[in-house]
């Protein structure tokens, strides 16, 4: 069976990408600092023969091992993270990712790397394909971010070009799901916990700004064909729904749900945040086959059932 090193691996995705892999017989070596990923989802997996994890800073040092693949999911993904962690976030994206590509170089492993829709910035082409190259503010403040991601990006391409390295990159657009840290602060955490404990839920602007909400099962699988299927190396394939909301319509949706009153409060927009996002997955669906499959409303009541029980159980986080 493959080994794989899933950096990243206590956070949201990784700890379903790794549950994904070590159910198909995979050996699986985690490797995470817990700057914004759980101790509670490492346990998870603790007790699997196939499961090795590593506490370690990939900035800093990485486990060694003949890996078959390499994923780096490692990064502050949700901007309340990695604007409380502007510098870790560009290392992480800068020298985290060299340490990774140059280790996947010399064991000869396949390397995807998790990037996300932020390299588009406030994007003036919409739907997003993969040929944008973006409209980013590079002194802004989630330049951080964007342009971290921009550089893991040109790096992960050069090392292909040069070194001939096979290399898959995922622009991941929002994703949502259990295991996603309640104080995470992105909009579906936020507005179940703020549902669950009975404040008025906050939206930024008029709530006219639109997200494509991907359920975590439907990107696993996506990041999982882009990571193993033959003839994909130096493909960069947007991973992600198309099914566009606006933001209010999601929390009129979680009120709904959890059956509370509606309480909005409305609050600037915050400077550099997208107006639309929405992928066009026309690559996905013709390399991998791939598509979105749980509506946005089931994967919603799953995901808000889950916060409820993290908010009941008293733990504010998971
Ligand atoms: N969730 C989304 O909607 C989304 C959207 C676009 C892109 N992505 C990308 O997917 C990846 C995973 O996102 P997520 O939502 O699971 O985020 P997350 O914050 O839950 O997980 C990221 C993990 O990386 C770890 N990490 C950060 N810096 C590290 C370092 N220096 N060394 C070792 N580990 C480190 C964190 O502790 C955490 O466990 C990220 O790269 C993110 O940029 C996610």
């Amino acid at each position: 069976m493959p080994k794989a090193l899933v950096a990243g691996n206590a956070g949201f995705i990784g700890t379903h990408f790794t549950g994904y892999l070590l159910r198909l017989g995979w050996e699986v070596v985690g490797v995470d600092n817990f700057s914004t990923g759980k101790r509670e989802n490492v346990r998870i997996y603790a007790g699997e023969k196939n499961f090795t994890f590593y506490e370690m800073d990939i900035t800093e040092e990485v486990p060694k091992d003949d890996y078959d693949y390499i994923i780096n999911l490692a990064s502050p993904a949700s901007p309340k993270k990695y604007l409380s962690l502007p510098v870790d976030t560009m290392l992480v994206n800068s020298i985290g990712v060299k340490n990774l590509l140059d280790l996947a170089k010399e064991v000869g492993a396949v390397f995807l790397l998790a990037s996300t829709s932020e390299v588009y910035g406030d994007p003036l082409v919409h739907p997003q394909t993969e040929d944008y190259w973006g409209n980013v503010n590079p002194v802004g403040p989630r330049s951080v971010y964007d342009e971290g991601k921009r550089f893991a990006e040109a790096i992960t391409m050069a090392y292909h070009r040069y070194d001939g390295l096979p290399v898959r990159i995922a622009r991941i657009f929002n994703t949502y799901g259990p295991y996603m840290d309640v104080a995470d602060g992105r909009i579906i955490p936020n507005f179940a916990y703020q549902a669950l404990t009975g404040r008025p839920l906050t939206i930024y602007g008029d709530g006219s700004q639109t997200r494509s909400f991907c359920y975590v099962s439907d990107m696993v699988e996506g990041l999982f064909r882009l990571l193993t299927y033959e003839g994909l190396d130096g493909e960069v394939v947007n991973l992600g729904n198309p099914d566009e909301r606006t933001v209010l319509e999601v929390a009129k949706l979680v009120v709904k749900i959890y059956g509370v009153p509606e309480n909005f409060t409305f609050l600037p927009l915050p400077q550099d945040d997208p107006k639309r996002r929405r992928p066009d997955i026309t690559k996905a669906k013709r390399l991998l086959g791939w598509e979105p499959k749980v509506p946005f409303e089931e994967g919603l009541r799953m995901t808000l059932e889950w916060y409820r029980e993290v908010v009941d159980a008293g733990k504010r986080t998971v």
